[in-house]
């Protein structure tokens, strides 16, 4: 399997995308900034002529009343039921009627760092112990999502709108309601809730998504590590060993004073997690809904387009080594102006088989999504494992298992092609793989790839797909020979290489940005890779650049524009996650998560 692969990938792909591609491979070049240099200082780096500015980091008074934020980071939960939440991931900006310099954002607070021992920050410094009541439930009010009305000044600054009623924080305890065709099941019914329909709370949202009805989709990835049980456990089910439940005590610890986390008493709350949580930004009294037709898992993004005739289509992946890429298909079609509140209850939900790749086409092949439905799929109808449709859904994992899915590195974010409707999804990467599968082509894959598909006859609604591999991410310094799939396919040189892929979107005019959560030890496998960064794409040829570099034991995720494209909004997450950053704020600070805004000096298009 020698690397005359990478001509091929780019140059030999199936006849479907390289007609699709070439109408895309326009004379003006989307890539109009200049490559940077990685870096691995405390700082942020962008192309020269670009400018940012830090905001709404971790903490940021939001609603009436907030506290502002102690630099010792000793707020208590009250406080932090106010401010920002913690570690910034998906966000996607609502422009108000068609603005371009107000909006409501609306941000992901994936989770709250933890040490072996400690929460790293939360608390400031060594201040995780004694563990109260209170210290649990300001890790769950860090926790969730922020709406914020932000406004651009005369200035050009951007800024929080105070007391504006769209200012509105979700987290770990607020009300929201279960719907959808697991609604009400019994595997939902818990003490608290006899209807198996209301929850509280969201949290270790990840990637997101938005809709074009103007709701937000905010995914549930890495829920198990909030679940623990107590007496510890040595009888797990099936399913709780394949959902990940710690046997023993959670790793947040909220399982000390809130019962419902250990699931030795409520063996049924984990299953209210790990689905996509739709929220209407523009109703603050709205109640988030939890979409239980696109399945559970541990869902990393959601990214939508449309069936030829007008169904929406939603693509999302397991975020988990050897787990699954799926796909959700609505029944009804979408009304644009309508009443679209229900179309995420009604629908399809499939999973991707990607068949063997053909050796003589390097790395592309065919594949099919298999239909997760118990009425219509006989392996799901013969099977004993699962009574209804409900329970399917339930246990999407399982039931993927059972027809058959393929076994992916960590499927992060999915993001489809503006023009040309090509798929493409970020495998950050899979230290667990034991050897090369289709899609997937190294074991011990420490770099990740990017892999695209197209749908068969240009429709999201169909079940078969051709696919291929955009970049194999690698690093050519240190695996010099470009026969080694560790030195990555053609597209990585030293001057642009990365590891672990994870955020991934589409700009309106086809670039493709890619967000790094690697590996920045900038030493081995990794040597010259620093700080984690953002790249941009084009599609068409192939050719990667990097955008910019973050702060230190960051992570960069999460991004959205302004309709206008002149202002870009990316997140820092997590610096310092070992200890060893003062971003944003410098000197001896306690590092925060924040937003950055980006913008062109010139005023011009971001990335041109
Ligand atoms: Fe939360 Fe898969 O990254
Ligand atoms: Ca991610
Ligand atoms: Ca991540």
């Amino acid at each position: 399997m020698g690397l005359g692969m990478s001509a091929a990938i780019f140059l030999g792909g199936p006849a479907a995308l390289k007609a699709a591609r070439a109408s895309t491979a326009t004379a003006s070049p989307l890539l109009g900034f200049k490559s940077i240099p990685t870096s691995i200082d405390d700082a942020l780096h962008l192309p020269h002529g670009y400018s940012a500015q830090i905001f709404a980091p971790w903490g940021t008074p939001l609603l009436d009343n907030a506290p502002p934020w102690k630099p010792d980071a000793t707020d208590d939960a009250a406080a932090q039921a106010t401010q920002v939440g913690d570690n910034h991931d998906g966000m996607h900006f609502f422009a108000l009627k068609g603005s371009h310099d107000e909006g409501l954002l609306v941000i992901n607070h994936e989770y709250s760092t933890l040490t072996k021992v400690d929460y790293q920050w939360l608390f400031g410094r060594g201040g995780t112990l004694p563990w109260t009541a209170d210290k649990a439930l300001k890790a769950m009010n860090a926790h969730g999502v922020s709406v914020m009305h932000i406004k651009r000044l005369a200035e050009g600054q951007w800024e929080i709108v105070q007391e504006s009623s769209y200012n509105r924080r979700i987290t770990a305890s607020t009300p929201m309601a279960l719907t959808g065709p697991a609604a009400g099941n019994s595997l939902l019914k818990t003490s608290a809730d006899p209807s198996g329909t209301r929850v509280l709370g969201t949290f270790n949202n990840c990637g997101n998504g938005w809709t074009p009805w103007g709701t937000y989709l905010a995914c549930e990835e890495n829920f198990n590590f909030y679940f623990g049980s107590t007496p510890p456990t040595s009888t797990p089910t099936t399913a709780q060993q394949r959902y990940g439940l710690p046997t023993d005590r959670s790793y947040f610890r909220w399982d000390d004073f809130n019962p419902r986390f250990n699931y030795a008493k409520e063996p049924n709350e984990p299953n209210r997690f790990g689905w996509i949580v739709e929220i209407d930004p523009f109703n603050p009294a709205s109640a988030p809904k939890k979409r239980t037709a696109l399945g559970r898992f541990a869902h990393e993004n959601a990214a939508h387009t449309f069936t030829k005739d007008g169904r929406i289509v939603i693509y999302m992946g397991d975020d988990h080594r050897d787990d699954y890429l799926y796909k959700f298909v609505s029944r009804d079609r979408y009304i644009a102006g309508g009443d679209n509140s229900q179309l995420l209850d009604h629908g399809q939900l499939y999973v991707a088989r990607f068949n063997a790749d053909n050796p003589s086409k390097d790395f592309a092949g065919d594949g099919e999504w298999l239909l997760l439905d118990k009425s219509k799929n006989p392996i799901l109808a013969a099977h004993p494992g699962f009574a209804d449709q409900a329970e399917v859904l339930i246990y999407t994992r399982l039931a993927a298992d059972a027809v058959g899915a393929t076994p992916m590195d960590r499927p992060e974010w999915v993001s489809v092609h503006p023009q040309t409707g090509e798929v493409y999804v970020t495998l950050t990467n899979n230290n667990k793989r034991q050897k090369a599968g289709p899609a997937n082509p190294r074991a011990d894959n420490i770099y990740g790839q990017i892999v695209r598909w197209c749908e068969a006859g240009g429709d999201a609604g169909a079940t078969a797909f051709e696919w291929d591999i955009f970049v194999l991410a690698g690093n050519p310094v240190k695996h010099t020979d470009r026969k080694d799939l560790r030195s990555g396919s053609d597209n990585i040189t030293p001057d642009n290489m990365f590891n672990s892929p994870d955020g991934l979107a589409f700009d309106a005019f086809g670039r493709l940005w890619i967000q790094t959560d690697g590996k920045y030890s900038n030493s081995g496998d990794y040597e010259g890779q620093g700080n984690n960064q953002m790249l941009c794409a084009n599609p068409a040829s192939g050719e990667i650049r990097r955008f910019l570099v973050g702060p230190k034991e960051c992570e960069i995720t999460g991004l959205t524009f302004t309709p206008d494209h002149r202002t870009l909004f990316v997140n820092v997450q997590h610096p310092g996650e070992t200890g060893n950053s003062n971003w944003p704020n410098g000197g001896n600070a306690i590092p925060r998560s924040a937003t950055v805004i980006i913008t062109k000096d010139d005023g011009g298009i971001i990335g041109t």
